[in-house]
């Protein structure tokens, strides 16, 4: 079943000018964009995308790194993408994550780990939602929809 999903390229991303070869990463598998925009977190934001994670020791240093500079915010859609990007990105840890994945070709910190995708359908759906307005989101039709799926 089709699905959308929030992808984040976080500000390490930005700053290593990785932004394009991840995004192709997405695109080859099949996933095309519905969202896309650069954006600067303000704090508000950035707290609301790890509303979760508050208390927990790596709290704060998480929100300075989001906050810390230009993000691209994307929504990617297609059959299973939640789970097809979780499997692109790889694990949370770079340096545990294995080569073939974003993280396990690109990173080796735990916070700098370059990208942000949604962990389940209803929680893209609420991160969605904080990223981006109805209007910036597009639908169009894809020619070649049938040989990707
Ligand atoms: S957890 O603790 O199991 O919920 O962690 P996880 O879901 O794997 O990660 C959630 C996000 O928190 C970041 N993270 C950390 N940042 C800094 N230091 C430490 N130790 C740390 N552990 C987790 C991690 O990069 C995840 O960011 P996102 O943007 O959600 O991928």
């Amino acid at each position: 079943m089709s699905q959308q999903t929030l992808i984040l390229l976080k500000p390490d991303a930005v700053q290593r000018r990785l932004v394009g070869e991840l995004l192709t990463r997405f695109e080859r598998k099949g996933l095309r964009l519905a969202g896309l925009k650069l954006v600067q977190a303000p704090r508000e934001l950035a707290e609301k995308h790890y509303a979760v994670h508050k208390g927990k020791p790596f709290y704060e240093s998480l929100l300075s790194f989001l906050t810390s500079g230009p993000t691209v915010a994307m929504v990617l859609e297609g059959r299973e993408a939640v789970a097809v990007c979780r499997n692109l990105m790889g694990l949370t840890d770079g340096a545990k994550s294995i080569p073939g994945t974003i993280r396990g070709d690109y990173a080796i910190s735990v916070q700098n780990n370059l990208v942000h995708g949604s962990d389940s359908p209803e929680n893209a759906t609420t991160e969605i939602g904080l990223w981006f307005t109805p209007a910036e989101l597009v639908k169009f039709d894809i020619v070649d929809a049938k040989w990707v799926g």
